[in-house]
């Protein structure tokens, strides 16, 4: 991946304008104090784009994060033919959305693979067109991330499909129908890409052993508002009765529950205090108490969430990361940063993706203390972490990175920002209100 700030693609974004410079010089040792606005969440914000294909009429989304995968995903979406207009008030971004005529053309090959939300597209424009065409989706290189329940439960609602080259082919002719369907796993996303295409079907579908994860919720709900008959959001069984007449929306996006994780566990690292505005703490499900347990003081606070040190300090802690409301996969790599400097010994088991422990090689450059047996990491805590050259290989090692750098003594400088891009509105600059020592730059 190149640099984000230099691609012509995001350049005419009128607000892609603040993340300049391809490296990220983190002076550490700083406490963080201060305020920071969590952001509208990214694994929210993709689907809740997505959906505006359903219908021709208007959708509106208020707290849009400025982010790269938003920035993806809506030139996507123009090539599909729907009309995007921006503004940016008091609230972040918001975008209007217009699907009046929606073309099955195959998108391109290059914005496809930088991002594996773009596999969401498959189901809807299937069920709006009749057919599809993608290339195989890309994002974070973390594993297999299969695609094969997406596709068995298109098939179940009488799509065909076709996977050859490395692209996929749907057709429905005659639309889908509606299908009963038991996903292998709660995926997240193809819970949201049959849910999405469930819709537009005819009759009811029931998706059993759905997705649990909030930002699911925040689909349905919005897909509710679009005149959608959803019953079970929530639960892991959604019904869905189709084909109904579809109005357009306008809906807040949710606050991004792993910036918040993220972010509280940079307050408590630095050993500073964040009120970190428009938290929820309710949205990190079990990952709250694992964390309180871990040293990081949680509390709830009129309109968003403080978080710093315990007077006991960061204590070595287990951690096996599951589908909501279990410990979420995105925030297992700021956990590790975390678990890096604590005192006493941590394990970490990942149970969602099996590479995804790659930012460990890099945690380790900075003196971090972790070993690494098939999908569990041994993390024993160092006194202290040292500054050092460091590349982020995923959005949430980006992350980690940058919390192990901003407790870290001396410098970091942090590569392979288009990570940190795709999923985080503005980070350091956010940070450096809160205290933090950081430049971007292109040297
Ligand atoms: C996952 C995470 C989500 C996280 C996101 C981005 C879970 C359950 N999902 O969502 O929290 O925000 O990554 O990091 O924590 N799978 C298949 N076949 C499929 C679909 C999925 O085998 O058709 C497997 C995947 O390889 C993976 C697991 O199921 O091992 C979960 O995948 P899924 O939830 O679909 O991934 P995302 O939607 O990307």
């Amino acid at each position: 991946m190149g640099n984000s700030s230099n691609d012509p693609l995001f350049a005419a974004s009128p607000w892609w304008r603040s993340n300049r410079g391809a490296h990220l010089n983190i002076q550490g040792g700083r406490p963080l104090v201060g305020t920071y606005s969590v952001s509208g969440a990214k694994n929210a914000v993709l689907p809740l784009m997505i959906s505006a294909l359903l219908t021709p009429n208007l959708v509106t989304l208020h707290n849009v994060p400025a982010i790269l995968d938003v920035a993806v995903l809506s030139t996507l979406l123009e090539r599909l033919g729907v009309n995007i207009s921006w503004s940016d008030g008091p609230n972040g971004l918001s975008l209007t959305m217009c699907a009046d005529r929606v073309h099955p053309m195959q998108l391109d090959r290059t914005l496809v693979t930088r991002m594996r939300a773009s596999i969401l597209l498959l189901g809807v424009v299937l069920a709006r067109c009749g057919e599809a065409t993608l290339p195989m989706p890309g994002g974070d290189d973390i594993g297999l991330r299969g695609i094969d329940f997406h596709v068995a439960g298109l098939r179940a609602m009488g799509a065909t499909v076709d996977l050859a080259g490395g692209v996929i082919h749907a057709t429905a002719p005659n639309g889908l129908r509606g299908a009963d369907i038991r996903l292998p796993f709660p995926s997240v996303g193809a819970t949201q890409n049959l849910l999405l295409a469930a819709v537009l079907a005819k009759g009811t579908t029931v998706i059993r052993n759905a997705a649990r994860e909030p930002e699911n919720t925040d689909l349905a709900h919005c897909l509710i508002m679009m005149g959608a008959k959803i019953t079970g959001a929530g639960s892991d069984v959604l019904t869905i009765q189709g084909d109904n007449p579809l109005t357009g929306a306008v809906h807040t996006v949710m606050p991004d529950r792993i910036e918040l994780g993220t972010i509280a566990c940079a307050a408590a690292a630095t050993d500073g205090e964040i009120f970190l505005r428009h938290g929820r703490m309710d949205l990190l499900g079990t990952a709250a108490p694992v964390l309180i347990s871990a040293g990081v003081v949680l509390q709830e606070a009129a309109g968003g969430v403080i978080a710093r040190r315990s007077s006991s300090g960061i204590v070595g802690t287990d951690v096996v990361t599951s589908p909501y409301p279990g410990f979420a996969t995105d925030l297992q790599s700021p956990a590790m940063a975390l678990f890096a400097i604590a005192s006493g010994a941590s394990t970490i088991t990942e149970t969602i993706f099996e590479q995804r422990f790659r930012h460990v090689d890099e945690l380790r450059k900075m003196g971090a203390s972790i070993t690494v047996q098939g999908r569990m990491a041994w993390v024993r805590g160092v006194h202290r972490l040292i500054g050092a050259q460091v590349t982020a290989t995923d959005v949430r090692a980006a992350a980690a990175l940058v919390l192990a750098a901003l407790a870290a003594d001396g410098e970091t400088v942090l590569e392979g920002l288009d990570h940190l891009d795709r999923g985080y509105d503005r980070m350091a600059e956010k940070l450096l209100a809160c205290g933090a020592e950081m430049t971007r730059s292109d040297r």
